[in-house]
């Protein structure tokens, strides 16, 4: 980062914020100055001496506080974002109706700067009335909401809620310095994995959970693109982490998806391929169930090719357009690399990211290598990391090659 930007993180009282603490060190690395301002009562969660050890600053809770350091309009005026995680329904009705009765309110309220929220508290909190009317009027005046997400509350029950993830908080926080590079290009993304039914209770489908593509529409979306995501059976939760200005086109099978890709694409700037497409589907759908056949001991299902929807938007594509896909292939490295940039010249795409899949590589939460080839097989980056850090630098390289 050529200029260090101030970003404040504030923690409100909640039991998130120990994953706040990865939120903070994760900005650190990335070379923000970070200053944590937590809420007195979120002390009891985390206490000042973790959150000093973290930023490398000292922590306010009150304005009068900070004798001979930095007051709270100090701090606001030099904060280039903050990000509220966790966003306790108590802190959310305060920032909204502008009481200032400790620091991080004070600086909330004395700010310029963008403000992200990452909520976290009950079910029934979150879908309380007032909560909802303090969340629009939020909204309403520009106030980024990072989630929050479904999954295991802390009273044990299980609904939305949950604050998102910290990967989630911290490329939403990353996305407010990158924003404008994609202003309102219009990007197409598929993710996920197809399934092609067989009878009305088996399917044939992969293991892709669509994690990568969801990151890398992601990362578009906050670089300010107006994305438009192809949905393989992706899990809502997951879905539910996205901005909510992306449009997410569900398509269940591949000749689903083909559509949808050709529908969309003569708009689109840039088309990403992330899907794990099937290659074949059966050739009859059963409408009943297939049923055993009693002391038959093999079993054949007649498939036939699906369309391959990246090589047909690579033949269609003009030239202010450009397309990209995966290879996702197995074996060493070595192998990897070389079916992957012969997959690059039969496709006619302008970049494969080339990746390495297996039992325990590429699918789900796991970190991954990429390595970026273009038309003609030749290397032109290379990447690993979390699908998170994967999906910005990819984004980037993108942007380097486009028409
Ligand atoms: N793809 C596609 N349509 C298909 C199959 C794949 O658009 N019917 C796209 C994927 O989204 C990905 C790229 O093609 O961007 C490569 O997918 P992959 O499964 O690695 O390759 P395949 O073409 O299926 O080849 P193979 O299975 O033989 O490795």
């Amino acid at each position: 980062m050529s200029e260090r930007h101030r970003v404040i993180v504030g923690v409100g009282a909640g039991i998130a914020a120990y994953k706040t603490t990865n939120v903070v060190r994760a900005l650190v690395k990335a070379g923000f100055d970070v200053w944590v301002i937590p809420t007195p009562d979120s002390l009891k969660m985390v206490g000042e001496v973790t959150w000093q050890a973290l930023s490398g600053h000292p922590v306010y809770t009150q304005v009068d506080e900070p004798k001979s350091g930095v007051g709270h309009i100090e701090l606001a005026r030099d904060a280039s974002a903050i990000v509220v995680a966790p966003a306790t329904a108590d802190l959310l009705a305060r920032i909204t109706h502008g009481i200032a009765n400790d620091m991080l309110t004070n600086v909330i309220l004395a700010a310029n700067c963008p403000l992200l929220v990452a909520p976290a508290m009950h079910t029934s909190m979150w879908q309380n009335a007032s909560t909802r009317d303090n969340v629009q009027t939020l909204q309403d005046r520009g106030v980024r909401f990072i989630g929050p997400v479904k999954g295991a509350l802390s009273s044990g029950d299980q609904g939305i809620g949950r604050m998102a993830s910290e990967d989630t908080i911290l490329s939403e926080v990353l996305g407010v310095f990158a924003s404008g590079s994609w202003q309102n290009q219009k990007i197409l993304v598929s993710a996920g994995g197809t399934r092609e039914p067989l009878d009305p209770v088996r399917f044939l489908g992969n293991r892709s959970s669509g994690r990568f593509g969801v990151e890398i529409a992601r990362q578009f979306a906050l670089q300010g693109a107006k994305v438009t995501l192809l949905a393989a059976n992706i899990e809502s939760s997951l879905l539910a982490s996205l901005p909510a200005d992306i449009t997410v086109i569900p398509t269940a099978t591949a000749a689903q998806m083909h559509r949808a890709a050709l529908e969309h694409f003569p708009t689109m700037q840039v088309a990403v391929m992330a899907a794990a497409v099937a290659d074949y589907q059966p050739v009859e759908f059963q409408t009943q169930k297939i049923k055993k056949i009693p002391g038959e001991n093999q079993f054949s299902l007649q498939l036939r090719p699906t369309a391959d929807i990246l090589a047909d938007l690579a033949s269609k594509k003009r030239t202010d357009q450009l397309v990209a896909g995966f290879a996702a292939e197995t074996g060493s490295w070595e192998q990897v690399l070389q079916l992957g940039q012969e997959k690059a010249r039969r496709k006619g795409a302008d970049i494969i990211f080339i990746n390495q899949v297996g039992e325990s590589a590429g699918f789900g939460d796991v970190a991954t290598k990429v390595c970026a080839v273009d038309q003609q097989g030749r290397q032109i980056g290379q990447f690993a990391g979390d699908k998170t850090q994967l999906a910005n630098q990819l984004v980037a390289l993108i942007r380097e090659q486009i028409p």
